[in-house]
Formats: C-alpha cells, sequence, structure tokens
C-alpha cells in the first residue's frame, strides 16, 4: 500500500515483530520483500505501531489478520480478527461520522463479513467490505502489486452506499487499476467465497494428479506426459498439475477444511464428501513416499541414512506449515531412519518446531554417507545438482525425486537408481 503512495501505519501486537519491521528487517524469506521493506520505511510512509490509537483518523482499515485452522482440524479461529475489530470499534466511533471502511483481507468461513458488518452497522460512517488477496508465498510481491484481478465484497452491492465504498476502494487501488487489472464488485459472500474455493479448486487439481500419478506407477505410464496432454486442452489448463509429494503450506490445506467444515455446517455435507477425498489422497502421498522409502531400503528404515533435502512447503519460502517435506522428514525418523534434512532458507523454523532433527546448512554435508535421498522440495539448488558429484559424497546412488522436478536419465547415467512418483 505504501508502495503505491499511501500512508500507511501497520500493527501488529507482537512488539518485536513491530521494531524489526521498523528498522526494514523481513520477519520471514520472501523474495523481494527486504527492498521492498527498506525503500517504504524509507520513504517515510511506512510506520509500524502496537498502539491502536496511532490508527484514529484513517480512512481504511485492512484486517490482515491470520485465521489459523482450528485445535480441532476443521473450522478456522477467529479469535485475532474479532479481537482486532473490538480495539478498532473505539477509534471508529470517534470520528464522528466520517466514511471510514474496514476492509477484510483474511481468508474467513462465507457469512464472517456479514457478522462483522453488522457489529459495526450502528456506528456513523463506519462499514465492513471484504477485500480478499490471491497473493501466492514466493511471489507475494509481484502478486500483490500485479494481482490477476481485485474482488471488492459489499453488504450491499446495489445499495446506496456501494458507490462511495468502491470509490474509496477505487482510490486505495488507482496505481493498479490504472494498468487495467480487473476489478470486481459482488457481494461479501460471494467475496469470502471466491478466494476458499480458488484455494479448493487448485487443491483439487494437485490431488487428481497425484491419483493419476499412482496408476503410472503400476501401468508404467508417465505422469508428466499425461498432465502435458490433458494440460493442452485450456478448459483445463497446465498450471497445478505438477505430480508429487502433495501440497501444504498455510492455505491450500487449511482453506479446503474449512470449506468442507462450513459446507457441513450450512447443510451441504454430502456435496462437499469429495472434498475430504482430496485432503486425504493429499495426505495419502506422504505415506506414499515413506512406503517407496522402505521399498528402496528393502524394507526397514531403522538405522538408515536418509538425506531429505527441502524443508519448506515449496521452494522461494521458509515456511514450513504443513509442508509434506518437514512430515516425510519427521515420519522417517519415527521409523528409525537416520535423517539429515537440508532447505536454503528454512532451517531456523525446522530447528524451532523439531529441535532434534538433525539440520544441516550444507547440501555436500547432507548428503554424506547418505544409503537415500529424497527431493522434498523443488529449490533451484537440488534441481541444479551434479549427479555425478553428488554421488561421490553419498554411501549408495539411491534417490526418489518427490517432486519430479529432476532429469531422471542424467542421475541413472551417473550411476544413479534414481525414480520419480509416476514418472518412467
Ligand atoms: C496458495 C494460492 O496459490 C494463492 O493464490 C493463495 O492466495 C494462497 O494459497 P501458496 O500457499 O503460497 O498459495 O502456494 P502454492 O504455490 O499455491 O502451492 C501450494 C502447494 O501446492 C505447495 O506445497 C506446492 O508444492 C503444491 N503444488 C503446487 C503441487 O504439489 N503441484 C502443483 O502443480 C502446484
Amino acid at each position: 500500500m505504501a508502495e503505491l503512495g499511501h500512508r500507511v501505519i501497520g500493527l501488529d501486537v507482537d512488539a518485536q515483530r513491530v521494531a524489526a519491521l521498523s528498522a526494514a528487517r523481513p520477519p520471514f524469506h520472501e523474495p523481494g520483500f527486504a527492498e521492498l521493506l527498506t525503500r517504504t520505511v524509507a520513504s517515510g510512509r511506512l510506520t509500524f505501531t502496537t498502539d491502536y490509537a496511532d490508527l484514529a483518523g484513517a480512512d481504511v482499515h485492512f484486517l490482515a489478520l491470520g485465521t489459523p485452522q482450528r485445535a480441532d482440524g476443521l473450522g478456522a479461529d477467529l479469535g485475532m480478527i474479532e479481537s482486532a475489530l473490538d480495539s478498532l470499534v473505539p477509534l471508529l466511533a470517534a470520528r464522528g461520522g466520517a466514511r471510514t471502511l474496514i476492509a477484510g483481507k483474511s481468508t474467513v468461513p462465507v457469512g464472517t463479513a456479514r457478522r462483522l458488518h453488522a457489529r459495526v452497522a450502528g456506528i456513523a460512517g463506519a462499514t465492513v467490505v471484504w477485500n480478499p488477496e490471491f497473493l501466492r508465498e514466493g511471489f507475494a510481491v509481484s502478486d500483490t502489486l500485479r494481482p490477476d484481478r481485485l474482488v471488492y465484497g459489499l453488504a450491499d452491492p446495489a445499495g446506496a452506499e456501494a458507490e462511495h465504498e468502491v470509490a474509496l476502494l477505487d482510490r486505495v487501488y488507482a496505481p493498479m487499476l490504472a494498468t487495467s487489472i480487473p476489478r470486481k464488485v459482488y457481494s461479501l459472500e460471494s467475496a469470502e467465497l471466491v478466494k476458499v474455493s480458488a484455494n479448493s479448486f487448485l487443491a483439487t487439481k494437485i490431488s487428481f494428479i497425484n491419483a493419476i500419478s499412482e496408476l503410472c506407477d503400476i501401468t508404467g505410464a508417465d505422469v508428466a506426459d499425461v498432465a502435458e496432454a490433458i494440460g493442452m486442452d485450456d478448459r483445463i489448463g497446465r498450471k497445478f498439475l505438477r505430480a508429487g509429494v502433495g501440497f501444504g503450506g498455510g492455505c491450500l490445506p487449511k482453506d479446503l477444511r474449512g470449506l468442507i467444515s462450513r459446507a457441513g455446517e450450512l447443510g451441504a455435507v454430502d456435496s462437499f464428501a469429495f472434498l475430504r477425498d482430496i485432503d486425504a489422497i493429499n495426505t495419502g502421498r506422504r505415506e506414499y513416499m515413506l512406503r517407496r522409502a522402505r521399498a528402496a531400503l528393502g524394507d526397514s528404515l531403522e538405522g538408515r541414512r536418509v538425506a531429505v533435502l527441502g524443508a519448506a512447503f515449496k521452494p522461494d519460502t521458509d515456511d514450513v506449515r504443513d509442508s509434506p517435506a518437514l512430515d516425510i522428514a519427521v515420519r522417517l525418523v519415527g521409523e528409525g531412519a537416520d535423517v539429515s534434512i537440508t532447505d536454503p532458507a528454512a532451517l531456523a523454523n525446522v530447528r524451532a518446531r523439531f529441535p532434534s532433527l538433525h539440520a544441516i546448512e550444507d547440501v555436500e554435508e547432507a548428503l554424506a554417507g547418505a544409503e537415500l535421498v529424497l527431493l522434498l522440495t523443488e529449490w533451484p539448488l537440488y534441481r541444479e545438482l551434479d549427479p555425478a558429484r553428488a554421488g561421490t559424497l553419498v554411501a549408495a546412488r539411491r534417490l526418489i525425486d518427490g517432486r519430479n522436478v529432476l532429469d531422471l536419465a542424467a542421475w541413472r547415467r551417473a550411476g544413479w537408481d534414481a525414480s520419480g512418483l509416476g514418472r518412467r
């Protein structure tokens, strides 16, 4: 927002995080973010605070809080959003009728925005709108500044207030709208559903191709061929058809489960039963990888040296939330394997969660003495490994490419017993 030219105050309840951001130190790994933060902080347009009083007078309050999966594994925990709104209410009332928008960015169960809207309905000038973001980690900066679309969800898109609400959001996004990014005005409910539907659909594509990849393993077909040819049908599209150990991260798994849970509450249990299978196929990929690892090492992992390349849920992030790579590494240890895990960005997060895991910075050190190598996050560093050089480090040249990114023929030429998932 500051990059777009606005004066922005970021609030967080975590004083350490606010101090780091104020010093332009990013609290996570995201390409291009450090430069953007440095530039916008230096411009004076972006400051950070822990004090809600500093937000008084703002025209728009963006709620960009986490909505983590609840401990019961299903619905979203809305506690952070509720408490932020509680803290904002006195500020809104003090605006004395001046128009103020509360724009939700967080992913929430459909129906949440309407409830929050009702809570501020009595405050003159204040309205809740829903303005979901669709950024991917690793591409957060470009996805935010150049999104595919902007979605505005309004309480009453045909009502008297709609024009003012749209005009205010248009002022926020003016530089983007000038570049012809499509902007869609919907109801609050549609805007909420766009986000979880998009993520659940993407999850469905991945689990679909992963199910097909199992058939490929059984029959000798190659999932990359199948994905390539079906992707050429533009009704299907090429993207999100990469078979492997499945999806993870803070969004796809959570949003899928959140949609199943909310659909159940709303009386549409049966129509969403298939999404449980999408989730089960995905988590089943982790067990599938363990089966392949056991088979590669003659049925028992006990005492065997395994090198795991990658811990983040995907490349270009240090995020290990629901990471297939980390989960597989932990399960290998559970079966008695002697595991070294390496990752160029995520090891601090790995150590914080699993201090006993053998986390190694240097990839060559992680490979040393391995009897089996598993590539589980497709960082460029691992895609570019030299099979001949790697072969001199390990105890046995066995590799399973859990992300289907390596040139298996080249690895085999260098003497490796190399396989992918669903690949010939
Ligand atoms: C996702 C959505 O893409 C984004 O639009 C939304 O705003 C937030 O959720 P993100 O969680 O950052 O973004 O990751 P994404 O790039 O979607 O990847 C999700 C997972 O799917 C990763 O674990 C990735 O490895 C996996 N994946 C992706 C596959 O297994 N196969 C594919 O073909 C694509």
